[in-house]
């Protein structure tokens, strides 16, 4: 094994979606134990991790350019009698990691998102042999289990509660490379939450990539119920969830609970139901404008937010403009668009009806520019508001503090004595396309 005693440099590099966030907070937490300590560049580390996505072509080719460049550092450290191992973990590991070996002989391991607690094993045997490799024949909850204790670094964070998808919409890899729908057990969930809570986090994003189909011995109505009578916990959240998992409960609770935010990311792909069925979504655009629409009703001020996909095979332009028709309809605080991107081994890939990457790039520009007028839009209607906003840090001027408002929208507003996890009254002053900024009022927020 690794010795302890010896402080080693530890880079993580982390592309793709909040799940991959989480598991590199836990991955330098399963090597804290061996002396690991996060270093600023891979030039001063001692192991260079690159937790990887591979929902699209390009967040894949971006795995193998970054391998190339920390070819380079790899040698300058080795010719200084240092070296360097270099593992690659997420969903491109999981999906190409025998071609990566293959591919790459700079890489010394490659681990799938199932089996990040067997890292300090795969360094030690990697440390004897270079190109092993360990695929992730491993459950979820095996690694759940072998995880040790959180150690956040902030007020607020991401809990993973359910991993997998088993949904197979025809455009995405996630069902292959993350397998199965998997919920943590609710008494798991509640221990680590507790804990969070008690090292001082505030606002708590509970994570999955169905978030809302958790079935862990309650629903996810009834977790959120559970998790708010945390002491401690003053906010929660979560993403991403699936429109055909949004029940009545879930719901409901949005005009009920206080504590969970008014902030709702519901994607949606398309607003063409020809595209949707398409899609294997299991929902036409009616279905999610009616759930918009009770979501509204109970919490009035809810942001929305959104994924949409440009371009799937065989839209025309009538469906794009059914998308365009129901974003105008709607109105997003923020939103992820994307164009197609054929992934291999999944059904969309093989539809004869791809669509030319020019038409593609153009709708995308189209459905981009009402998006961030929508997403300017709502930021600019806080203007004038006082809102509560959750200390998280510094500001980027002197005299400043950094927040976030119910929102989710990032606050600067001057202060100084605010402390990180205070929740204060900010008059917002103004509003950019991507942030607020105020100043701190003396009295106690009156919205929640
Ligand atoms: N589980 C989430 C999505 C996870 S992937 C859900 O069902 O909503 C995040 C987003 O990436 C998707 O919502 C989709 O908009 C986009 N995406 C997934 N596969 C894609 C592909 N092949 N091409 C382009 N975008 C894709
Ligand atoms: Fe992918 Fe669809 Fe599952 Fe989301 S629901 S992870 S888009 S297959
Ligand atoms: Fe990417 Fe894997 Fe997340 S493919 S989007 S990192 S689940």
């Amino acid at each position: 094994m690794a010795d302890a005693r010896t402080p080693k440099g530890l880079f993580i590099e982390t592309y793709g979606c909040q799940m991959n966030v989480y598991d590199s907070e836990r991955m330098r937490d399963v090597l804290a134990p061996l002396g690991y300590a996060p270093v600023d560049k891979p030039d001063d580390a001692d192991l260079v991790v690159l937790n990887t996505c591979h929902i699209r072509e390009k967040a894949t080719e971006k795995v193998y350019s970054e391998i190339g460049r920390l070819r380079a550092h790899k040698e300058r450290r080795i010719a200084e009698g240092k070296g360097m191992t270099i593992a690659i973990a997420g969903c491109v590991a999981q999906a190409e990691g025998e071609e990566i070996i293959r591919r790459a002989p700079e890489v010394d391991l490659v681990v799938g998102p199932q089996a990040y607690h067997k890292l300090p094993e795969l360094i030690a045997r990697a440390a004897r042999k270079t190109g092993e490799r360990l695929a992730a024949d491993f459950t979820a909850q095996e690694k759940f289990d072998a995880l040790p204790a959180r150690a956040p670094d902030g007020v607020t964070a991401f809990l993973s509660i359910q991993e997998g998808c088993d949904k197979f919409c025809t455009f995405c890899v996630v069902p292959y490379t993350r397998g199965a729908e998997y919920s943590r057990p609710l008494a798991d969930v509640i221990a680590e939450a507790r804990a969070l809570a008690d090292k001082g986090v505030r606002e708590i994003t509970l994570l999955g990539q169905n978030v809302n189909a958790y079935h862990g011995g309650a629903s996810f109505a009834d977790l959120l119920l559970a998790l708010a009578q945390i002491e401690g916990i003053e906010r929660l959240r979560y993403m991403t969830s699936h429109p055909v998992e949004m029940t009545d409960d879930l719901i409901a609770l949005h005009g009920q609970e206080p504590k969970l935010m008014p902030f709702l990311h519901l994607p949606v792909q398309s607003g063409s139901d020809r595209v949707l069925k398409a899609m294997n979504r299991k929902h036409d655009g009616a279905f999610y404008r009616d759930i918009i629409e009770r979501v509204r009703k109970v919490r009035p001020d809810v942001a929305l937010s959104s994924d949409f996909i440009v371009g799937f095979p065989g839209e025309r332009e009538q469906d794009f403009e059914d998308t365009m028709q129901l974003v105008r309809n709607i109105g997003f605080a923020s939103a992820f668009s994307f164009k197609y991107s054929p992934r291999p081994g999944t059904p969309a890939a093989a539809m004869l009806a791809q669509i030319p990457d020019e038409v593609k790039t153009e709708r995308l520009l189209r459905l981009q520019a009402l998006l961030w007028e929508q997403q300017t839009a709502f930021n600019v209607a806080q203007v004038g508001r006082v809102l509560p906003i959750l200390v998280t840090g510094d500001g980027r001027r002197a005299g400043q503090k950094h927040g976030r408002s119910p929102y989710l929208q990032s606050v600067h507003f001057n202060d100084t004595a605010a402390q990180n996890g205070d929740i204060v009254s900010v008059r917002i002053e103004a509003a950019t396309q991507n942030s607020l900024s105020g100043a701190r009022l003396a009295r106690t927020p009156e919205v929640a």
